[in-house]
Parts: C-alpha cells; structure tokens; sequence
C-alpha cells in the first residue's frame, strides 16, 4: 500500500499570483501532515514561480514528516538543497516555458552530469529520487547511478485516463457520493499506460530501487496506480489542493488516503520512520 506524499506547490503558487503572504504553504503543509499525509512534497523551481528559498527553511523547521524536495539538476539547486537536508530529494527536469514539470529525466543521456550530484546527496544523508518515464533504459541507468528511489511519472497515464470521474469530483457537490459505485473507464491507450508503469514499478524494485509515482493523478485516476504492489509513495498536489479549496486541506487529504488506501496509523509514525526513508539523522 502506497504512503501519500501531498505536494503544496500550488499553494504558493496561488500567493504568488499576488505577491502576498497567504495563503502560506507551510501552513497547508502542517494541515495536510495533520490530515494523515506522510509526506510532503515541494518545488522550488529556477523561475521561483511557487515555492521560495525562505519557505525552505521554514519548512524544514516546522514540518515534521517526510519532506522531499523535487529539484533541477542544476548545481545551485543542489547547494539549497544541502542546506536544509530534506529526507529525499527528487531530480525533475525544468523547462522554463512549462505550466508543470512535462516528460521524465533522461538519466541515461545525463549520467555524467548526474553521478557527482547523486554522490554529493547521499553523502549528505539525502535520499536520491530520479523522475523518469517508465522506460527500462532509465531504470537502470537510475540503478547504475546509485539513486534510492525512481518516481515513475504517471502523466501519460492521467492525460490518457478518462477524466469524468475526477471532473465531477472536483466540481460536484457530493463528491464521494459520486465516486461510490462509479468506475473508472480506461480505454486501450490509458491501460497500456498503466502496464508500463507496472512493468516499470518491477524492474525498479528487481533493480533494488525504490519505487515512487506521480503526476497528473487525482481522485477519479488514481485507484490503478496505489493498487500497483510495491510503490512506497504517491506523490500528488494539484487535485488535492483544488480539493482543498471546497473543503479545506484535511478533508482534501482523508478522501485521497481513502482512495490511496494509506491511513492515520501510518502517519503518526515519528519523521523519518516512514517506509521510504533514508538517510535519516
Ligand atoms: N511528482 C513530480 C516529480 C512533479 O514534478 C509533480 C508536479 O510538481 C508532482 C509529482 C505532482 O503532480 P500533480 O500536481 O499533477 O499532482
């Protein structure tokens, strides 16, 4: 059973918008770990469209679950990163045009690149997760470059995944009502999606990675993938803070766990004694 890892960058992104000081993602980050989120998860992208450097720090200090944090691999992302010593960070590419992070790391074209910036983490007691599609090449080149985790990008699956059910969960005014009994429709082209990231969930665990997952998943899509043996988190933002904004962080957050299957129990356990955990200190 996946852990629910609750990314708050859109959070920030809705105070950014007015250059403001609310509402504050670490706030929402404490009501979502209050909620049952084992994780929380955040983007401080080149471009600081959402998160900011000072919410680093203030996250760091305050939150206590595990934090990953997803970042370019770039060296002054790298520097912020060993600065605060998140439990996991998350190499993502960016492209500054881009509404959200698009295609997965190309960790075998990168591995020069990457190899020293992986031995810098680690060494930092950082846990290391590389977002890639599900492709076998990258999964072993993630192998080969010593990462903890892969997060195996699930966007092609929720673009290719009937949307109804999340529309009217996201725009209705009974949504768990309506969810009861519906079932999700996935055509040929969404199920082959969803094979891929199973056959990708393998190979990563038989390669000795850690398997992750996200992007694009919200409460009508999202039942496949935390039914997939082995993912040790899912790491979802968007429908959960849209959620949020009907009926605040908590019950947006209940009714993903509800879905996801992960509960309160495991969310009481102390920071860093979650599943995936490494480099604790
Ligand atoms: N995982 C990664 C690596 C991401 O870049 C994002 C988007 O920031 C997510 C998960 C969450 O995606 P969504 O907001 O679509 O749930």
């Amino acid at each position: 059973m996946p852990r629910l890892g609750v990314n708050i960058d859109h959070v920030a992104t809705l105070r950014e918008v007015r250059r403001v000081a609310y509402p504050d993602p670490v706030e929402a980050a404490l009501a979502a770990a209050r909620a049952g989120a084992g994780a929380i998860t955040f983007h401080l992208r080149e471009d600081r469209r959402h998160i900011q450097d000072h919410d680093l720090l203030r996250l760091r200090q305050q939150v206590h679950v595990h934090l990953n944090q997803e970042l370019a691999p770039i060296d002054e992302m790298v520097e912020l990163a060993l600065k605060i010593r998140p439990h996991e960070v998350c190499l993502v590419p960016e492209r500054r045009q881009e509404l959200t992070t698009e295609g997965g790391l190309d960790a075998a074209g990168l591995s020069a690149r990457l190899a020293p910036m992986i031995a810098r983490l680690k060494d930092a007691g950082v846990g290391v997760s590389l977002f890639i599609d599900p492709i076998e090449r990258q999964i072993e080149a993630a192998a080969a470059l010593g990462a903890d985790f892969v997060e195996i990008h699930t966007g092609a699956y929720a673009n290719l995944a009937d949307k109804d059910l999340a529309e009217r969960y996201l725009t209705g005014v009974d949504p768990p009502r309506a969810l009861k009994g519906a079932k999700l429709k996935l055509g040929e082209a969404a199920a082959a999606e969803l094979c891929k990231i199973r056959d990708a969930v393998k190979a990563a665990r038989a390669a000795g990675l850690k398997p992750n997952a996200g992007h694009g998943l919200n409460y009508g899509n999202v039942a496949p993938i935390a039914a997939i043996a082995g993912i040790q988190w899912l790491h979802i933002g968007h429908a959960i803070v849209a959620r949020a904004i009907a009926v605040g962080m908590s019950r947006a957050v209940s009714e993903m766990l509800a879905l996801v299957g992960g509960g309160r129990s495991a969310a009481a356990r102390p920071r860093g004694d979650s599943a995936g955990a490494v480099g604790r200190r």
